[in-house]
């Protein structure tokens, strides 16, 4: 494998493969609770540039589920991060934010949807990454749509699995 690029060396602590270690929880006023596995994969080429794949999936049955692809770059020379993100819900974003140590604190700055997105609409998104003092990666997702305020929907923890 190529170096890692020394653009993004500050985001090092993501690369790798995660896997949630507990199921993760899943809320939205509109919804019932429910709860999903999910792995994520953080990888490089050398370019300024890290490429990730989260891939959910149902707990017991490991049916697919949700899944996000995307890039993260960093502005170089300062603290702020930027991911764009495609979901296969068909809702396109780039979420920005700062990584302060091995914490990334992300909203969305622009989102789009395909023309035939079925309703609610997502307006907006917030999300924090915080690699814990015990080596588990967390995630925490909270989203506004068209008919509920800026509210938790994700809540789950990793651990490596390589
Ligand atoms: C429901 C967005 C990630 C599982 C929803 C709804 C929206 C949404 C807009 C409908 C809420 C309503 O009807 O009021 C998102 C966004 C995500 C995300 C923007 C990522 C940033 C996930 C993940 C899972 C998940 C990772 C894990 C399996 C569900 C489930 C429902 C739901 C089970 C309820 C049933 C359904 O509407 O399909 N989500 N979601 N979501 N989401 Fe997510």
């Amino acid at each position: 494998a190529p170096p890692l690029n020394p653009a993004v060396l500050a985001l090092d602590w993501l690369l790798g493969s995660w896997e949630s270690d507990e199921p993760g929880e899943g809320s939205f006023p509109t919804i019932p609770p429910f709860r999903y596995s999910e792995t994520l994969h953080f990888t490089h080429v050398g370019q300024p540039v890290i490429n990730f794949m989260f891939n959910a999936s149902h707990v017991e049955s490991k049916k697919p589920m949700h899944r996000e692809c995307g890039f993260i770059r960093l502005q170089p020379g300062t603290n702020r991060v930027a991911f764009i993100i495609a979901q296969n819900s068909g809702l396109v974003e780039i979420e920005e934010g700062e990584l302060t140590g091995q914490q990334l604190s992300l909203k969305t700055h622009a989102l789009a949807r395909t023309s035939f997105a079925k309703e609610p609409h997502v307006q907006q998104i917030s999300r924090e990454f915080r690699l814990r003092g015990d080596g588990k990666l967390e995630q925490t997702v909270s989203m506004a749509t068209s008919d509920q305020p800026l509210m938790q929907h994700l809540h789950i923890t990793y651990r490596r699995s390589s």
